[in-house]
């Protein structure tokens, strides 16, 4: 992910930019003591609970949870990708970016040019559907009327194998570039235009850069939509249709609709609906998710009501479990067969949609509907199948009201009282909890804050001041969850002295492990004289209770017997514990 620039020199460049100026520039801050604080620029409020820390390099907001170095705050605010967000950042400093040379992989480049030539296309397309007749045509047979589709930037793909390539392809470089973002196609040395006599909409990133296209057939040929490819600069199951479109024309959102077609976001705001999306004719992914929520406070999917929108409908209720955060809400709205919000609105005006709105369904209700209708509720083995299977789904939700109130109901559904089914379901958790997505939860966990979590906890919050430690070496045979993570980020202290808590989760960015991190690091913290002391204390009792625990183990087993590795281990352990018998003073 870091390219070819080096871990060192992030690490480095996070320690020295300020993060209050980075944020200050785009957010106004009020200064309270070490700390800043204003109103998030992720979600909408009006009391203020974002907090950046310069000291520590990092953001978080308590409102909506978004949380990270400079890096994250460029790539999430000004969506800058991640090699443009550190230009930045050097440029804000005043040094260079090295790059690796030692490898032989293709260097980083910005895709700023990418970006300028898919405007060009979009100009391009734009012109030509003024030129054609035909595609003007089936426009207003839909429906649509010049200012929206102005505002949607939609054009035409004119006929024939090289319009655009013969417009902008001519320079080689300008050639490849188009290759590279899939507008145009190279075959046996064969070049020529992806997108053929269809009406193209421009898909733009929330800076309201040109991406990708969509282009739909005039007739009936297929394929109906053809979209561009995966590339550098346009990722499917990131990017919402819509998106930038709805910012411009709302200061506000406190809703979006998520919908499944270019043509519904489109005929949607042209009835004044504007804060409709739609995902790029994917499933919905936990990114989307996020970005969602980064937004708004409460989503609304809106599915066709046949058996493919049903199956979507529950993929996006899967994905949308673990984001079931305080003062968030989910709906679902089910369309007749046959019909799309389009169709809709084009027959029962905004008024009607709205009035469906109104009656969509709850997440938790929706959930329900299906576990029943997957269920005989009026046999007791019927209901014990119904919490069989919520136990999975209920285990996707973070802690919280919400996960209390849905165990609530499922409990009462199935005739069950709450704390019965919750034992029920801790137990299924221990599974859970040992795979690595959880690593700082513990077994049948509440959240609480375990000796590993604790020295995570430190770290994460005096990263900077922790000196010298001497690491226990017993410590990386100790088998509990997030083991791995302590020893991966006392790793990172060791190697980078006074690197900043922004970076060190920045070093996650792309892994599971973030958000567990990034949750401890927004928790506070009591304020600590002696970090490292109290960093050392804590691996040690760590490494103490675990061999306290395998000590105990092997005694146990060894009535029944014990192989030579194992023996050999009891009498280490056996020697530990006379050695900490004299030294542990203070245990
Ligand atoms: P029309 O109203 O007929 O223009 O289409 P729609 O916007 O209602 O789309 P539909 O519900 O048929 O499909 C929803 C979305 O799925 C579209 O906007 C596309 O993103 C995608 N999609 C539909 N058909 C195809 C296809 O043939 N190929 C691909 N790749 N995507 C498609
Ligand atoms: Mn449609």
């Amino acid at each position: 992910m870091a390219g070819l620039i080096p871990q060192d020199f992030i690490d480095e460049l996070l320690g020295r930019a300020d993060l209050s100026e980075v944020v200050g520039n785009r957010v106004a801050l009020k200064k309270a003591g070490r700390e800043y604080k204003g109103c998030c620029p992720f979600h909408n409020e009006k009391t203020p609970s974002f907090t950046v820390s310069p000291d520590k390099g990092f953001y978080h907001c308590f409102g909506c949870g978004a949380h990270g170095s400079a890096i994250r705050f460029l790539m999430d605010h000004d969506k800058m990708e991640f090699v443009e967000a550190i230009e930045e950042l050097a440029q804000m400093v005043g040094v260079d970016v090295p790059r690796d040379t030692s490898s032989n992989e293709k260097p980083v480049q910005s895709n700023a040019p990418l970006y300028d030539l898919l405007g060009e296309v979009a100009k391009f397309y734009q012109q030509q559907l003024k030129q054609s007749p035909v595609a003007v045509d089936y426009l207003k047979a839909r429906g649509l009327d010049g200012e929206t589709a102005q505002r949607f930037l939609i054009g035409f793909a004119p006929p024939g194998w090289d319009s655009l390539l013969k417009h902008l392809g001519e320079r080689s470089t300008n050639r490849e570039y188009l290759l590279t973002t899939g507008m145009l196609i190279r075959k046996d040395d064969r070049v020529y235009d992806r997108f053929r006599e269809r009406v193209q909409f421009p898909i733009r990133d929330s800076r309201g850069r040109v991406i990708g296209f969509g282009g739909r057939t005039l007739d009936g040929s297929e394929p109906k939509y053809l979209n561009s490819p995966e590339t550098p600069v346009f990722h499917k199951g990131r990017e919402l249709y819509g998106l930038y479109e709805a910012r411009q024309m709302l200061r506000n959102i406190d809703q979006l609709l998520v919908v499944e077609g270019y043509m519904d976001v489109i005929s949607l705001s042209q009835h004044g609906v504007h804060n409709a999306v739609a995902t790029l004719g994917t499933a919905t992914t936990p990114d989307h998710l996020k970005r969602l929520f980064r937004i708004t406070q409460e989503v609304v999917f809106c599915f066709d009501g046949d058996r493919a929108g049903r199956q979507a409908a529950w993929r996006a209720l899967q994905v949308s479990l673990p984001e079931m955060k305080e003062g968030r809400q989910v709906r679902f709205l089910f369309l007749p067969d046959g019909e799309d919000p389009d169709t809709i609105v084009q027959t029962e005006g905004s008024v009607g949609l709205q009035r469906r709105l109104d009656d969509s369904l709850q997440l938790s209700d929706y959930l329900l509907r299906e576990l029943r209708d997957q269920t005989d509720m009026s046999s007791m083995d019927g209901r014990a199948r119904l919490a069989e299977l919520a136990k999975p789904l209920l285990r996707e939700l973070p802690e919280g009201v919400y996960l209390d109130l849905l165990s609530q109901q499922i409990a009462k559904e199935i005739g069950l009282d709450s704390s019965r089914l919750s034992q029920h379901l801790s137990e299924a958790d221990n599974v859970a909890s040992q795979k690595a997505m959880r690593p700082l939860k513990k077994p049948g966990g509440t959240g609480k804050v375990t000796l590993v979590r604790h020295a995570v906890r430190v770290i994460l919050h005096y990263s900077q001041e922790i000196g010298s430690l001497d690491i226990p070496e017993q410590l990386d045979q100790v088998d509990q969850p997030g083991i791995p993570l302590l020893l991966e980020l006392l790793g990172s202290l060791q190697s980078h002295k006074g690197i900043t808590s922004g970076a060190l989760i920045q070093r996650f960015q792309d892994r599971p492990e973030r958000d567990a991190l990034e949750k401890l690091q927004g928790l506070p913290i009591p304020e600590l004289q002696d970090a490292t002391g109290e960093l050392h204390d804590t691996l040690l009792r760590i490494v103490h209770i675990a061999s306290e625990q395998r000590l105990q183990a092997l005694t146990q087993k060894a009535a029944d017997g014990l192989d030579t590795d194992e023996m050999a281990e009891l009498r280490e352990l056996h020697q530990w514990k006379a050695r900490s018998g004299r030294t542990a003073g203070s245990e």
